[in-house]
């Protein structure tokens, strides 16, 4: 399953869209035109205004207004990067350099303030207070599991419950919103945001689980930074954890972890991503990440059918596949 048949139907509409991000952003400051310019330049998947626009189908769909919500929602994720990429001292994203490395921290901390800022000019231009509620608690839940991520940093004995609360955060609310916000901007019936919700929400908690999957089993080529960041910079996810379980090896393994802890020898990297690689734990995180996808497509039976419904299926799919 390859994104691009979605993206060819959509396509005018996501001219638009790339468009709107650039103007949105638009400075005379010329190094705060060049940063914050520069991940948006880089590409990305563009999954969040895909799933806007998409939601908008189950409405009157109007493009003026879809724009106000998928340009937003993008431009709060590129935000969360430039951040997140601080956060984990990361040099690559998207297959370029990030901007903290292109520039430095203090750059891109304020580069990610200006997209964020940007991004919540650009909602106002919608007027219902409901828009505006979801949005600024999802953030809140945003900065909630990037705070927890950092507080867990090298936890060994966190809880799978703890993970999925992270991921759900971090991760899954956005994606879940930008199906809610897509409809509710079109006046989709109730029932449709709230099964667009729920589908957001699932196809999102596996989209975080697939892009742990890829930090393991993916090449740079593919994801567009090394493989193995999230344990070099000591975010367990759940191949780890699951594998930390597995009475045989997991000892092992948890033994690894933590002498790289407390050594931050680079070779246990590589050696730990080559055993989870080998590991059973990567099955089951895959079957955990497919039981989303099924919760996920079970939402959209709860919806009419139609175009948009078939594409947000395909694009479920796509995320339980995906190898970028
Ligand atoms: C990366 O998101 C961060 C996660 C939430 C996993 P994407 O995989 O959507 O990143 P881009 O936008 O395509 O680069
Ligand atoms: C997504 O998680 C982070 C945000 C929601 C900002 P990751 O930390 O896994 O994202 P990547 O892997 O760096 O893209
Ligand atoms: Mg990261
Ligand atoms: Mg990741």
């Amino acid at each position: 399953m390859n994104l691009m048949y979605i993206y060819m139907r959509m396509k005018k509409d996501m001219q638009r869209i790339e468009s709107e991000i650039e103007r949105s952003i638009q400075t005379d400051l010329r190094l705060l035109q060049q940063s914050s310019l520069h991940l948006a330049k880089a590409g990305g998947k563009r999954i969040r205004p895909i799933f806007v626009l998409l939601a908008g189908e189950f409405g009157e769909y109007d493009l003026d207004r879809l724009k106000h919500i998928a340009v937003p929602l993008e431009l709060i994720h590129m935000a969360t990067l430039v951040h997140d990429d601080v956060i984990d001292d990361a040099d690559k994203r998207r297959g370029q350099l990030t901007v903290r490395s292109k520039w430095d921290n203090k750059v891109a901390m304020y580069t990610g303030d200006y997209i964020f800022s940007r991004a919540l000019i650009d909602v106002t231009n919608l007027e219902n207070p409901r828009i505006h509620q979801i949005l600024s608690h999802a953030i809140v839940q945003m900065c909630l599991g990037e705070m927890e991520q950092i507080r867990l940093f090298f936890e060994l004995n966190q809880s799978l419950k703890d993970y999925l609360l992270r991921i759900k955060r971090k991760t899954a609310l956005l994606l879940a919103i930008s199906c809610q916000l897509g409809a509710i901007a079109v006046n989709a019936r109730e029932e449709y945001v709230r099964a667009l919700y729920d589908f957001g929400y699932h196809a999102g908690m596996a989209f975080q689980i697939t892009d742990d999957l890829l930090d393991i089993e993916g090449t740079e080529a593919q994801i567009g930074k090394p493989p193995g960041s999230d344990v070099r910079q000591g975010n367990i996810t759940l191949p780890y954890l699951l594998a930390m379980q597995e009475p045989e090896s997991g000892p092992y393994i948890t033994e690894q972890l933590e002498l790289f802890r407390d050594t931050g020898e680079p070779a246990l990297v590589e050696s730990l991503v080559k055993q989870i690689r080998a590991h059973d734990a990567v099955q089951a995180t895959r079957a955990i990440a497919h039981r989303y996808i099924e919760n996920a497509k079970q939402a959209l039976d709860r919806l009419p059918d139609c175009k948009a419904k078939s594409d947000l299926r395909k694009i479920a799919t796509f995320i339980e596949e995906r190898t970028y």
